[in-house]
């Protein structure tokens, strides 16, 4: 039973009048659903309270650890970001050192820069074809832990925001024999192994802390997410301090209530529900073999997710911006991402039978026509360098990030910048994966890249476009 839900509605019937907070004090205001204001509350008696959770809370984190395998877990409602800044905080001490992929969401950056972490990074390999990044092996985690021995804590994605899958049972043994803990940021896996899905969750396969946007890939409110603990190498304590500092002190009742309203759907209906998403999912790849032009990222169940359509425009004459566009105006299908070369769309449970057969429509018909008017247009079989995905361009770190980021800066243009140390985060977004890092110094190469990327028409987060001209943050005294 959604057993927070059914108590919001009773205190919304109960007669009980509100002196306390929020200030709508549960009545409608302009034309927001009067639904939502009724079931608005803050810590009242009975509600528990999620920084220290001792009644209804407790009761459901708990069932939230035994549904995942964890022996804690906890509720966020700042998203897996703060899920990520308090993992990272907790298992390391002020100016530790962390080894973390480089395809890490920017909150790890935003962790190693309050914790004034020393960072390496795991650059994981090179999914052919797609160019977008792939796993990452033991024995590079291995080699690097033996390289630096002072490392405290390794921090992985999985899936990755394309959704390729790590081998986390065998990176955990890896991590372990160093005794140090490893983090998972499964942002992109809160369903993973429920209802026969073919992957474990990194709580079950061995990992110390696991984070899980519940908003992402389960049917949940934006910004709910989990964070999972298991074994003795995390300090408890010093979490539960940083979960206090990077979430609010006023949670939301319905997004928690949310969290709670997906995990029980997953109880009660996950075992049909996730047959019927693998089924539905499955058929739209089976007919999307089909395609002669556009290049679909397989789905071979142990290493892709389940879910994401991963449509590469390579050698087609388009842009990914253009499939995009086509799939918004022509076919009215949002997807979730363009980047230079492909399109990302998400299907989750929750996707009705529609829109599979929009999509396949939709994508089989593009591809068609494709193939009619052959490939005239300008994106080459290998498209322009892409150095956030690009093992061969690891930038150069001249100042470490959590001095470089309190530095001076100042305005340069982006062809003025070569050689010169960013001030500032450069990325694309979505997913927020730096390509720069401030204190990395700006390449020829990467240049190229960002004047590809704006000019393609991607959001390129980090640069400042005006008059056809393209603006960067450099440290001042660099
Ligand atoms: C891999 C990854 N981790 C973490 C996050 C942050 O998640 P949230 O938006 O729930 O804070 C994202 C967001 O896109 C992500 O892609």
């Amino acid at each position: 039973m959604e057993e927070l839900f059914e108590k919001l509605k009773e205190n919304r019937d109960s007669g009980m009048y509100p002196l306390h907070m929020p200030g709508h004090k549960r009545q409608p205001c302009g034309s927001l659903p009067a639904e939502l204001y009724g079931l608005d509350i803050t810590e009242i008696d009975g509600f528990d309270n999620l920084h220290q959770p001792e009644g209804i809370l407790l009761r459901m984190m708990q069932e939230a650890a035994g549904l995942y395998g964890a022996e804690e877990s906890f509720y966020l409602v700042n998203g897996s970001t703060a899920g990520i800044l308090s993992a990272v905080s907790a298992v390391l001490p002020r100016g530790g050192h962390i080894l973390m992929a480089r395809n890490c969401h920017k909150s790890a950056y935003h962790a190693a820069y309050l914790r004034n972490l020393r960072v390496t990074y795991l650059y994981p390999d090179l999914f052919p074809e797609f160019d977008i990044f792939d796993k990452i092996g033991p024995e590079q985690v291995q080699r690097k832990l033996e390289e630096e021995p002072d490392i405290g804590a390794v921090l992985l994605v999985s899936p990755t925001y394309e959704g390729r899958i790590q081998d986390i049972r065998a990176l955990a043994e890896t991590v372990h024999e160093k005794g140090i803990p490893l983090i998972v940021d499964e942002a992109h896996g809160a369903h993973l192994g429920f209802g026969g899905l073919p992957v474990e969750n990194s709580c079950r396969a061995g990992a110390d802390l696991v984070i899980h946007s519940v908003h992402k890939t389960l049917p949940a409110l934006t910004q709910s997410a989990l964070l999972h603990v298991n074994g003795n190498l995390v300090d408890r304590r010093k979490l539960r301090r940083f979960l206090q500092i990077y979430q609010t002190s006023s949670p939301s009742y319905l997004l928690m209530a949310g969290i709670d309203n997906a995990l029980q759907f997953v109880k009660r209906d996950g075992a049909e529900a996730f047959r019927r998403f693998e089924s539905l999912y499955d058929d739209m790849m089976r007919k999307l073999n089909a395609c002669r032009c556009l290049k679909i990222l397989p789905w071979d169940r142990k290493r892709q997710d389940i879910g994401k359509l991963v449509v590469s425009v390579k050698g087609t004459g388009i842009s990914g911006r253009g499939l995009y566009d086509l799939l918004r105006e022509r076919y009215q299908l949002q997807p979730e991402m363009a980047s230079e070369s492909f399109v990302l769309a998400m299907f989750t449970v929750n996707d009705a039978q529609e829109g599979y057969e929009r999509m396949t429509r939709a994508l089989l018909e593009i591809d068609r026509r494709l193939a009619e008017q052959g490939t005239q247009g300008t994106l080459s079989e290998k498209t322009a360098c892409v150095p956030e995905y690009g093992t061969e361009c690891q930038p150069e770190c001249a100042v470490p990030l959590p001095e470089a980021w309190d530095m001076d800066v100042t305005e340069a243009e982006l062809e003025a910048s070569i050689g010169k140390c960013a001030g500032e985060f450069v990325n694309l977004y979505p997913p927020g994966v730096p390509v720069l890092v401030p204190g990395e110094c700006f390449s020829a190469q990467l240049c190229r890249s960002v004047k590809n990327w704006v000019k393609a028409g991607l959001t390129v987060q980090g640069v400042r476009v005006q008059d056809d001209k393209i603006y960067v943050k450099i440290l001042t005294d660099r």
